[in-house]
């Protein structure tokens, strides 16, 4: 004798049996969504993906465009840990520090990591018209701010306005409006590692100034050539 059929629910029951099973599979999907984004950016490479979502596309820059107030609180926000951004981050102990370019924020900005050799700085500069924000990834960094050099000032020494100490996290901000400054790490025996966004790109197109700080006499310094690109080491780099 052949079984008897199993008597099947009447179709609503059915129906909305269907409506859980495609529900679930839409949660599922989303979760797996979701992981998978997890799994593909780290903490570092999100930040600059909100840095280049809050730049707007790649069209129409101008520095009075720019929400400092913005970029900095996203900056403020990433908490630093090597493991994210230790690839992009090459030390030569031959140098003052390694420029390392790490995106061009859709054609707005120009992104870099500065690895500073111990006690050692940068020349004070100027900006080239454009904001930046320098967070400190890893170690202390030390500013030394000046007043901007009026045009007609001639062998006159730099005039200190502010020195000031920033360790990990921080986030601080520097436009030609504010001044001049210069950048060291004070350390002795440790790296430090700071993430430094330009916006608009000006000084990798045209340059930046440089100034001797005791006769204010500045000179021009190309900022295109970086140590590294998207990690990779450029061996024919000369600034
Ligand atoms: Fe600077």
């Amino acid at each position: 004798m052949a079984p008897s059929a199993i008597p099947l629910p009447p179709n609503n029951i059915l129906q909305e049996l269907d409506l859980e099973s495609q529900q679930q599979q839409q949660k599922n999907k989303c979760l797996c969504l979701k992981f998978h984004d997890d799994q593909q950016m780290n903490p570092f490479e999100s930040l600059v993906d909100e840095i280049k979502r809050a730049l707007g596309p790649s069209s129409g820059i101008d520095s009075a465009d720019v929400d400092v107030e913005d970029l900095m609180s996203i900056m403020n926000r990433y908490q630093s840990d090597e493991i994210h951004w230790g690839g992009f981050a090459h030390e030569d102990l031959s140098r003052n520090y390694t420029r390392n370019f790490v995106d061009h924020g859709n054609g707005k900005a120009n992104l870099l990591i500065l690895v500073w050799t111990p006690g050692k700085g940068s020349l004070v500069h100027d900006h080239a018209d454009a904001h930046c924000i320098m967070k400190i990834l890893k170690g202390t960094l030390q500013e030394t701010v000046y007043e901007m050099p009026s045009e007609t000032a001639v062998n006159q020494p730099l005039k200190a306005e502010r020195v000031s100490t920033f360790g990990t996290n921080e986030v601080t901000y520097i436009s030609d409006d504010i001044g001049l400054h210069c950048v060291s790490n004070p350390d002795p025996k440790n790296i430090a590692v700071s993430l430094h966004l330009y916006t608009p790109p000006w000084a990798a197109r045209r340059g930046c100034y440089c100034f001797c700080a005791e006769t204010g006499k500045k000179h021009l310094v190309q900022m295109s050539n970086y140590y590294s690109v998207h990690g990779k080491v450029n061996r024919k780099c000369d600034n």
